[in-house]
């Protein structure tokens, strides 16, 4: 009897990936990060996160990335990030990482810190690659201190801390994250650094910050962990990081050893990553896709595309095409908690997404995406308390929230 030729089988959502490290993911569709603002004052997760990756995890993602979590208490990139600094809150992380996990989705830990955009004007003492403040008013009151050499040392052993301290608690893994004009976006920036030290003036230097703190995070957690970096693509701004220079930065990721990298772009400034300036590639529906392929036929590193995805047939095209190994969405994950189960279940609507508010005024982007950023933090909260659809706060609601948590944070701050 003629042995049953069996027919390769196209990668699509529903495809597993094994990564470099070892672990699988059960399918391509990752939820991003969104920073919740859900921790407690004191940095831990809250129940409130806890719950809401019950719900996220339910949901059947592949991969669950967590918002950002801080390296350092006296930074954060908003009120209420989630702090790990040392192992006080260690059994609160693991509860959090083992509700995602729970269905067999990989959860997956952000680690950050916001140099010179840490929040302003209630921030005590922002620090960045060079003493130069970013463009957007709003974050950037105080003039940031160049961090020192001693400085960055620090900075390394934190990031390789929290790192561990991830793993140790029961993440899959860690994304460090190098994009969106957060502290090493800002080192990769010829804008934003204007060092003349080792760690700044060439393309080497600049990239010089993130490759060590990528080879101390692998050091700390090990060969068999997740090792993500979020890089974007360019920063759409002049004399920011351009595309050519991100995909050499891409390829000395290769080289490093990392196992996933999400392209993504812009920053405060110009907030490429949720659509910004997407005009120019709005035929192709993800912001970010033309840099992927480009990167894809010199490169086999692992690569998940982020920003502007929605549709099921989109999805599987550039997936089957070979063009990028995992999907990330963001926002519809913030209304919409089941939408991974959904687009495995085959359904092609793209999700109805609601937005949040905006200031339409000119310079009011720093503001719209505070706004946004309070408004996703509403509906995060409705899914934490079971909601499967969310419509979203209205504008006052927004602007009171925003307000309130700006507030609390200024009254742990002083
Ligand atoms: C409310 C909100 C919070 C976000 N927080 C983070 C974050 O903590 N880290 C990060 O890398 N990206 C963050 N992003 C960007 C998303 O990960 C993603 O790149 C972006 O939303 C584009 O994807 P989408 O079009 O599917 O939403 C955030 C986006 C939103 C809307």
């Amino acid at each position: 009897m003629p042995a049953k030729t069996r027919k390769p089988r196209t990668v699509a959502v529903d495809s597993p990936l094994t990564l470099p490290c070892g672990i699988t993911l059960p399918n391509r569709i990752a939820k991003a990060a969104m920073s919740e603002q859900l921790g407690e004052l004191d940095g831990a997760p809250s129940q409130t996160l806890t719950r809401l990756y019950s719900a996220w995890g339910r949901g059947g993602a592949g991969l669950l990335i967590t918002g950002n979590v801080m390296i350092d208490r006296r930074a954060y990139v908003e009120p209420r990030n989630v702090t790990l600094e040392d192992d006080r809150h260690l059994e609160a992380v693991g509860n959090w990482a083992r509700a995602g996990a729970r269905e067999g989705s990989v959860t997956v830990m952000q680690i950050n810190h916001p140099g010179r955009v840490a929040v302003g004007p209630l921030h005590r003492r922002p620090v960045g690659p060079s003493a130069l403040r970013p463009q957007a008013v709003g974050f950037n009151l105080r003039r940031p201190r160049a961090l020192s050499l001693d400085d960055l040392a620090d900075l390394r052993r934190r990031c390789a801390r929290t790192a561990e301290l991830a793993v140790r608690a029961g993440f899959a893994g860690v994304q460090v994250h190098a994009a969106h004009g957060y502290l090493l976006s800002q080192f990769l920036s010829p804008l934003a650094n204007q060092r003349t030290d080792e760690y700044g003036g060439t393309p080497e230097n600049r990239r010089r910050l993130l490759l060590e703190v990528v080879a101390d995070v692998r050091r700390a957690i090990g060969p068999t962990a997740i090792l993500s970096v979020k890089l974007n693509s360019a920063d759409f701004q002049r004399r920011g990081l351009e595309e050519a220079e991100s995909l050499e930065i891409a390829f000395a990721l290769e080289q490093a050893g990392i196992d996933l990298l999400e392209v993504s772009g812009g920053n405060y400034e110009t907030p490429a990553m949720t659509g910004a300036v997407a005009d120019s590639t709005r035929e192709h529906e993800a912001y970010f896709l033309r840099y992927a392929e480009q990167l894809r036929q010199r490169s086999a590193l692992p690569l998940m595309l982020t920003g502007g995805v929605r549709t099921l047939d989109f999805m599987n095209d550039v997936l089957a095409h070979g063009a990028v190994d995992v999907i990330g969405l963001g926002r519809p994950f913030a209304v919409q908690p089941d939408i991974a189960a959904d687009l495995l279940a085959g359904t092609r609507e793209p999700v109805a997404l609601p937005t949040a508010p905006r200031l339409p005024i000119p310079g009011a982007t720093p503001i719209n995406s505070y706004l946004q950023l309070a408004w996703h933090a509403a509906n995060f909260r409705r899914i934490a308390a079971g909601e499967k659809q969310v419509s979203g706060p209205g504008a006052v609601r927004t602007l009171v929230a925003a307000g309130i948590t700006v507030t609390a944070r200024a009254l742990t701050q002083f």
